[in-house]
């Protein structure tokens, strides 16, 4: 099957993209103190040197002391900091590709493995991270007051640095996502509530603030996921009526794109109908959309991280989806890690030459 439709120009509002296929954020831990290196500045650019449309960062956290489990995950704050993301954004920018960073704050999480723990506690909607499991403290309205403007103030960085978009975490379990979700939004003030519709409040005011520092010409991109780390298989929406109740409020906040994420992207998401997260999104709001999961690849991505090794799959599938207008954009994640070159062979057709991913990948950040 042709792959002609993934190498189609997209274009909307700040975006002007070459292709379909964007770069999916990825934590690397490369960036000590916050501050990104001039290594990270050039993994970012040979990703960009083979032609993938839109590089999305991995996640880099906004001005708040507990925002991250890790010293090495890098900052979108500090002047040190936005130095290293100028470097970035230039190289990426010279090699002829478009680049958002994905605005981070991780919520309450579990402490980190090195030991390293931040200044002051976790910060959440209710000090959970998961059902039954607090680890930090439940934020009073002047911490969400000061965190949604710490969101804007990344965003409105970003633009002055040059970046084409930017991508607000909402997903996999994160601060915005710990407020969607009843698990660990046990709040009774107005950014709780019963259901979903109620519970997307804070997303809501974090998207208005991104949008007012931003202007109307800049595309936001938030990224969305149904599962949690803590729960594969949870569905925030269980059906149609409920995801558009979760959607629609983020979209009529400003938002341009959805980034919908799931574990494999061929997986329908409501029973009766072949349409995955991305194509469910799209057809209720009307907005672009972004597919991602286990595209190319066998194995998914929680399989790697528990050191799962995975081979090169086909792309039918996902060209018969784009094809048939379910999504816009395509996100490839461990593929484009493991080889700066990814988009470049799926463009020529030289499938023999791709490779797989295993875990030592993540051991290593430019690579040839
Ligand atoms: C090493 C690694 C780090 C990741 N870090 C992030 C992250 O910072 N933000 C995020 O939204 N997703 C993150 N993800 C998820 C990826 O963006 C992507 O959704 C997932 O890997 C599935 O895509 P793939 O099957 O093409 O790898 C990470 C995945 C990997 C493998």
């Amino acid at each position: 099957m042709s792959t002609d439709s993934l190498f189609a120009p997209f274009a909307l509002k700040s975006l002007n993209l070459k292709n379909r296929i964007v770069m999916a954020p990825m934590t690397r831990s490369f960036s000590p103190d916050g501050i990104p290196t001039d290594a990270v500045a050039a993994y970012y650019q040979k990703r960009a040197e083979g032609e993938v449309g839109l590089i999305l960062s991995e996640g880099t956290v906004i001005n708040r002391p507990s925002a991250s489990n890790d010293g090495n995950v890098p900052h979108f704050y500090g002047d040190k900091a936005l130095v290293g993301w100028q470097h970035v954004i230039d190289g990426v920018h010279s090699a002829g590709s478009q680049m958002g960073p994905q605005i981070w704050h991780m919520g309450v999480m579990d402490n980190h493995h090195s030991g390293w723990v931040p200044p002051v506690p976790f910060e959440g909607p209710s000090g959970l991270n998961r059902p039954g499991n607090n680890n930090g403290s439940a934020m009073t309205t002047k911490d969400i007051e000061d965190t949604i403007l710490a969101y804007g103030q990344a965003a409105a960085d970003a633009k002055r640095l040059g970046f084409d978009t930017v991508e607000l975490h909402g997903a996999h379990g994160y601060l915005i996502d710990q407020f969607f979700w009843d698990g660990t939004n046990q709040r009774t003030d107005g950014y709780g509530g019963k259901t979903l519709a109620e519970r997307t409040r804070f997303g809501v005011e974090v998207i208005k603030e991104v949008r007012r520092r931003v202007g109307e010409d800049f595309a936001i991109i938030i990224r969305l996921s149904q599962f949690k780390p803590s729960a594969y298989d949870y569905k925030l929406a269980a059906n149609a009526n409920e995801m558009e109740a979760w959607l629609n409020p983020l979209v009529d906040a400003g938002v341009d794109i959805l980034h919908c994420s799931q574990r494999r992207f061929w997986e329908p998401e409501f029973e009766g109908s072949d349409l995955n997260f991305a194509g469910w999104a799209k057809k209720i709001t009307g907005k672009a959309t972004i597919t991602v999961g286990s595209v190319g690849l066998s194995g998914d991505f929680f399989g790697a991280f528990a050191g799962e090794s995975s081979q090169p799959s086909s792309l039918d599938e996902l060209t018969r989806r784009l094809d048939r207008g379910d999504f816009d954009l395509v996100a490839v994640g461990r593929p484009i890690l493991a080889d700066p070159n990814w988009t470049k062979k799926i463009k020529a057709g030289q499938t023999e030459e791709l490779k797989g991913f295993s875990k030592e990948a993540l051991a290593e950040l430019v690579m040839e």
